[in-house]
């Protein structure tokens, strides 16, 4: 029994756990850009994924992005009231989207 308590105190004290942990995080993932209908992306797109993984896309037509908001909903089950998804479209092809949709 005291043997095994000096040999923990003999490897407590060699530092071998006592290494600084150093833990260096990504910079924080850019926001969404503010624009009429973005409080409606953050309240529902940013549950499952960050802001980054939804606009690095390639720009998307308004049909592709509606597309999109539609398998959120229909497939994953993103909670998007229906009245709300005309804006939030419009919101994403305007400001990720191709220049004339
Ligand atoms: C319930 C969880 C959930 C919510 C809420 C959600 N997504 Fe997603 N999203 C996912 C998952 C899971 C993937 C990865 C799908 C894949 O790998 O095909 C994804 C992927 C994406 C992609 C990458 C392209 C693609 O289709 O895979 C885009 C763009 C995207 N989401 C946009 C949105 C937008 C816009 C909203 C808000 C309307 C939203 N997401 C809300 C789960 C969610």
């Amino acid at each position: 029994m005291k043997t095994t308590s000096l040999l923990l105190t003999a490897l407590l004290s060699t530092g071998a756990f006592s290494a600084p942990l150093k833990i260096e995080l990504p910079a924080e993932a850019p926001t969404l850009k503010a624009a009429a209908g973005v409080e409606i992306a953050m309240q529902n797109c940013l549950t499952c994924h960050s802001a980054e993984y939804m606009t690095t896309q390639p720009p998307l037509s308004r049909a592709a992005w509606k597309a999109s908001v539609d398998k959120m909903k229909g497939k994953f089950g993103a909670q998007i009231p229906a009245e709300q998804i005309e804006t939030l479209v419009d919101y994403l092809s305007k400001n990720y989207g191709q220049p004339n949709p």
